[in-house]
Parts: C-alpha cells; sequence; structure tokens
C-alpha cells in the first residue's frame, strides 16, 4: 500500500515506469470506446472515492475514467455534502473510508489535512491537489512531454508566473529526473523553498529570475498556470504583478524554436496566455488533458502495489 502525496512518494524509477506504463496502455487501446476495460483489467473489484473540498472537471473525470479503464469504479464525494463538511474529523473518516473503499483520493485546500488523511487511513491516499502541491498533473505533463519526443533528463523547461501549487511538484520532477526548470516570476510569489532545495538535492537545476525573456530562453518546453489558484485572495496586485510573465506569442518567440506550450488548465485566456499561444500548433495542452487519465491509471497501479 503505497501514498501517493507527492511525486517523491514515488521516486524517479518508479516515476519512469509510471510513464512507461501510461505509453503502453494509451497505445494498446487506442481508438477503444473511452468507456472500456483495458484487456487486463488490473483493478477489477476495486473501488476509489474521490473527495472534493474545491472545484474539479479534469481530476473528476479522469480519476473515474481511470478506474473504468482499469476494470474497477469510482464514486464521488462532494466534502460539503459529507459528514467533513460538518465537522467530523478527517482521522474518523479515513477510518471508516478504509472499510468501505480500496483507495482514496482528495482535493483539498492544506497540505496538513491529506497528510493527516494518509496517517490514519488503511488505503492508498492520493493528491489530486493541495495548495502545496499537485503531483498527478505533473505525471500527466512529464507523459505528454516524452511523447512530444524530449527526453527528460538535461531538459530545459520554464516555468512562467505565480509560484504555485503546480510549479512545485514540477520543481520536485526536476529534481527526480534530472531536469532543468527556470521559473520567471515577480518577487514574493516565488515556489516553495522546501520544493526547491530538495529538488536541487536530488540533482534537478531550479533557476529563480524576474526576467520572462530569460527564463524562456533555451526552453523546449514553456509551462504556465492560473495567476490567482484556488483558495488565494488575489486581487489588483496580485495579478498586476503577473501582468509581465503572460505567456504570448513574442515570449514563445524567445523560446527555442517549437517549444513546447503546456498548461494544467482550466486556462484564463488573455492573462496568463493569449489565445494565439493556446490554440498554437505548439501548444500540447489537450494531449496535457486526456493525458490525466493516461497518468494516473499509473498512479492508481502504482499505489494498488500492481506496478
Ligand atoms: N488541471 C486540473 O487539475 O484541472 P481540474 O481543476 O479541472 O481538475
Ligand atoms: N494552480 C491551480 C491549478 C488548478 C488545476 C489552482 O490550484 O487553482
Amino acid at each position: 500500500m503505497r501514498d501517493f502525496l507527492n511525486l517523491s512518494d514515488a521516486g524517479g524509477p518508479a516515476l519512469a515506469a509510471m510513464i512507461n506504463d501510461a505509453i503502453d496502455r494509451k497505445s494498446a487501446r487506442k481508438a477503444w470506446p473511452k468507456g472500456q476495460v483495458d484487456a487486463d483489467a488490473p483493478l477489477a473489484g476495486h473501488v476509489l472515492a474521490m473527495i472534493f473540498e474545491k472545484n474539479s472537471t479534469r481530476t473528476r473525470v479522469s480519476f473515474d475514467m481511470a478506474m473504468r479503464q482499469l476494470g474497477g469504479s469510482a464514486l464521488i464525494l462532494e466534502a460539503g455534502s459529507t459528514q467533513i463538511g460538518r465537522g467530523e474529523t478527517i482521522a474518523d473518516t479515513a477510518r471508516v473510508l478504509s472499510r468501505m473503499v480500496d483507495a482514496i483520493m482528495i482535493r483539498t485546500d492544506d497540505h496538513a489535512k491529506i497528510e493527516e488523511l494518509a496517517h490514519y487511513a488503511d488505503v492508498p491516499v492520493i493528491n489530486g491537489l493541495t495548495d502545496l502541491s499537485h503531483p498527478c498533473q505533473i505525471v500527466a505533463d512529464l507523459l505528454t512531454i516524452v511523447e512530444g519526443g524530449f527526453a527528460l533528463p538535461g531538459l530545459q523547461l520554464a516555468w512562467l508566473g505565480d509560484g504555485n501549487n503546480v510549479a512545485n511538484s514540477l520543481i520536485e520532477a526536476a529534481g527526480l529526473m534530472k531536469f532543468t526548470i527556470r521559473i520567471g516570476g515577480p518577487a514574493g510569489y516565488e515556489p516553495d523553498t522546501e520544493f526547491i532545495a530538495r529538488a536541487r538535492a536530488a540533482g534537478g537545476e531550479v533557476i529563480l529570475t524576474q526576467d520572462p525573456a530569460e527564463a524562456v530562453a533555451g526552453a523546449q518546453v514553456v509551462v504556465t498556470d492560473t495567476w490567482v489558484s484556488m483558495g488565494q485572495p488575489g486581487g489588483e496586485k496580485h495579478v498586476a504583478a503577473m501582468q509581465p510573465y503572460q505567456v504570448n506569442q513574442a515570449l514563445m518567440a524567445a523560446a527555442n524554436p517549437g517549444a513546447m506550450f503546456l498548461h494544467c488548465l482550466p486556462a484564463h485566456r488573455g492573462e496568463e496566455v493569449t489565445d494565439d499561444v493556446i490554440d498554437s500548433n505548439q501548444s500540447a495542452v489537450w494531449d496535457e488533458a486526456e493525458n490525466r487519465i493516461h497518468g494516473q491509471k499509473s498512479v492508481l497501479l502504482w499505489a494498488l502495489g500492481k506496478l
């Protein structure tokens, strides 16, 4: 039984195995109806409970479809309509769900909540996004990058804008897979210092700059995300600070020719990214979104000891 609260819970070799397995499973079911079960149905009889304390489209649909394709099923618990919403403790919820389902995915705010859930649960707990990190997103992103023909070791990747949960997990990936990440963003909105330190210690190169052109120089992949994440106060000052880091055609032109553009979505068109970038042939955002299914199948198989 394995929890997946951050990418380091798996580590580099397991992460590479997840990406390979996702590529194999994805190609084996090409052109099949999306709900058809994979030939080996590795999670037949297994049920995943998904707890949502924040909105979601991709995470909720992709985990549900992932479980269906693996031969299992998923159920959704909107936190507000469960007893969690009335104050039942995380610990008791973990104990009860562990008797009823085979794995738990949670999207929540404070990362300490998922750690508590994992501590008290007897089944694997998977991070579907916290304020601190979004590891499942990065499994899909790495898969998309590898499918795009780029090798992860030595990759040159740029992150533009807010140093948020997605940025933190991408930095973690840089350490585990040994690539370079240049963060272009304003002072005061940097990613988590511990994630940066751990990635550097693991062998990733993490460069912080306030110059957006310096961030994208030589970049093979350019990544951004919303300027204001769910639960952040945001405000005029925050948005104004982000303005120079908008990914537009001029900024893409300063990256490597043919650089891939990624965005976890939902996008705020005209803010962190312009239409002519997200809709360009350099953009892989729809593959990236689809890859949430394929990546999470690997995460589920790993967490349940089948990979
Ligand atoms: N990228 C992502 O996690 O999307 P959702 O918020 O729609 O789940
Ligand atoms: N950073 C964003 C990601 C959404 C999938 C947020 O936390 O709102």
